[in-house]
């Protein structure tokens, strides 16, 4: 049976499902989105996506008149009617379609387009068996990138010449800095410590980042919000990434150096199955 996709108000097999020409998502990237993965037919982290949604959304004036119970029923729908067990649900706001094309903002504004789709991922749960290799890259994005807007062209490119080095994922660097992976956030654990960088303009502040650090805490392991240069993640004893499509996600290989003897190590390995864990006990 084909996916059904939900346009609007309306759920539509996933070939008749489509918006305007004229939508601001596609002429400008004028949208904001989330992803949320699915455990057991479950929704993982939803309060946190939502309230990121939230502030995406204030961040650029826009409104989207459904509240939260309006949207945990509109994934649940998704997940019923594609009978999703692992992967996710994406979905995104943009500021609707005006009727000519213009850089300001449509005044009075127009409907927000609303789209939810799924995409199944069996064994999101179980992970890969091997770590992932990552390059370096310099980070060309725009400077407010805590906001989770669809303006992906650098990160989408990022992982392209990634895959052109042989590589999985790219690293961004600002200022000799990490900032964080193409769609993840970067952490290393070193001199037993973890370090991650804090929150701020420069990252997006991932949900799941927020829950780690909440595992981080419980189980008393010490830890250092700031930022890391890429020499000492190289040098670090482990490396991994946190996403809502990847959970923790060990890195092994940083520009063909390898991190911590090249295989994944104890530490991202034990918050991922506190993680996995966590996330399906608290599941909705
Ligand atoms: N990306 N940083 C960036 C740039 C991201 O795009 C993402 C998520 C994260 C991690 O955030 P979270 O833990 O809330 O997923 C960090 C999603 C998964 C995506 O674009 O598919």
């Amino acid at each position: 049976m084909a996916r059904q996709v939900h346009v609007n108000g309306r759920w539509l097999p996933e070939g008749e499902a489509s918006v305007s020409v004229f939508d601001r998502g596609f002429l400008m990237a004028d949208g904001v989105y989330e992803v949320t993965s699915v455990l057991d037919g479950r929704l993982v982290d939803f309060a946190g996506h939502m309230a990121r949604l939230r502030r995406s959304l204030a961040a650029l004036s826009m409104d989207l008149p459904l509240d939260d119970a309006a949207l945990l029923a509109l994934h649940r729908e998704a997940v019923a009617r594609n009978a999703l067990s692992e992967g996710m649900v994406y979905l995104q706001v943009t500021r609707g379609a005006p009727p000519e094309r213009d850089f300001a903002w449509p005044d009075p504004p127009v409907p927000p387009t609303l789209v939810l789709f799924t995409q199944a991922k069996p064994g999101l749960a179980r992970g890969p068996e091997r770590g992932i290799g990552v390059i370096s890259i310099p980070d060309l994005r725009w400077a407010r990138r805590d906001i989770k807007t669809v303006q992906l062209l650098y990160p989408s490119w990022g992982k392209m010449i990634a895959r052109g080095r042989g590589a999985d994922d790219a690293w961004m660097v600002e200022d000799g800095l990490v900032t964080e992976g193409t769609s993840n956030n970067a952490w290393i654990v070193a001199g037993g410590r973890l370090v991650t960088r804090p929150p701020s303009e420069a990252i997006l502040s991932g949900i799941t980042r927020a829950a780690v650090l909440r595992l981080v805490a419980e189980a008393g392991l010490s830890l250092e919000e700031r930022p890391f240069t890429l020499a000492e993640a190289q040098a670090a004893d482990e490396a991994f990434v946190t996403s809502a499509t990847t959970f923790v996600l060990p890195v092994v290989r940083i520009d063909d150096r390898p991190v911590g003897g090249g295989s994944p190590g104890p530490v991202a390995a034990r918050l991922r199955a506190l993680y996995v864990e966590e996330a399906r006990r608290s599941a909705v």
